[in-house]
């Protein structure tokens, strides 16, 4: 994955202005920022989320019942954290991070720069931060979960376990996964777990955001998870060639940008 990409291209430590600070809101009021003005306090913070796609997860976060619990895998600056707390003010974002070092991520740095975003933004009473790998927190997790966000290692075996998750998803709740079908990992994992299963639906996506449900899946269901990989074998290839930097060529196959297709 390369670096960030946002419409404006912050770069990791740029933080917002004053007059892009939302109010704080009070635990427990009725009244959520609408989106715009949510976005715009995410929008600064160093991240992949791209607008529609922080606009399905505001989406589904707002169909919650108060006291609802969303677990977000994989939190970096918190980009996608403030979208899921300002969607939900009466719900808990349990954010899961063990703030991984490396020119990407940035190690125990972005933990500050974490905190501090949810503090700007006025969410910090709706997040819980467990900093730790979700696989190693999973084991001894036991609670229900209202919705599922996730965004963290994405090699095979981690999305695998992450996978798991979703058993404290009641039927009818909702998963989402970022870089499904354009991460080869991600998309491995689907392949193997969701399309053979009987307990998750593809719903649909935005870019690479995936959107599964709790049911049993129709066979238009899987053939839908069938239908989205040669738009994966296209990622993967463009992905490849920005490696390689043939920007032309990816150009070529309609991939304007340097960063990544997400
Ligand atoms: C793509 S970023 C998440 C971006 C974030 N959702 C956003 O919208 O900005 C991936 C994050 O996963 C974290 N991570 C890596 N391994 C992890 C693991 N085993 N469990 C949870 N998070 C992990 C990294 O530290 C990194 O912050």
């Amino acid at each position: 994955m390369p670096a960030h990409r946002t419409p404006t291209e912050p770069t990791p430590a740029q933080q917002t202005s004053p007059a892009q600070t939302p109010a704080p809101r009070q635990r427990g009021s009725h009244s959520a920022a609408d989106f715009d003005t949510a976005f715009a306090a995410a929008d600064v913070i160093g991240g992949w989320l791209t607008r529609d796609q922080a606009r399905a997860l505001w989406d589904e976060a707002r169909r919650l019942p108060a006291g609802s619990r969303i677990i977000e895998i994989g939190s970096h600056q918190g980009r996608s954290t403030v979208v899921l707390a300002s969607a939900a003010p009466e719900a808990t974002v349990v954010a899961i991070d063990p703030f991984v070092s490396g020119p990407m991520f940035g190690g125990l740095a972005t933990k500050d720069t974490f905190l501090a975003n949810l503090r700007r933004c006025g969410v910090t009473d709706r997040v819980e931060l467990r900093q730790a790998k979700s696989t190693d927190l999973r084991p001894g997790w036991t609670e229900p979960i209202g919705f599922l966000y996730i965004d963290g290692k994405h090699d095979y075996w981690t999305l695998s376990d992450d996978l798991r998750w979703a058993e404290f998803l009641a039927p009818g709740a909702r998963l989402s996964i970022h870089d499904a079908y354009s991460s080869i990992g991600v998309t491995l994992g689907l392949l193997r777990h969701v399309l053979p299963g009987s307990r998750l639906r593809y719903l649909d996506r935005t870019g690479s955001l995936a959107r599964f449900e709790v049911g049993r899946p129709t066979r238009a269901d899987r053939l839908r998870v069938l239908a989205e990989l040669p738009w994966w074998l296209h990622n993967v290839g463009i992905k490849v060639l920005l490696r390689l930097k043939l920007y032309p060529i990816a150009r070529l196959m309609g991939h304007t940008d340097t960063a990544d297709p997400y």
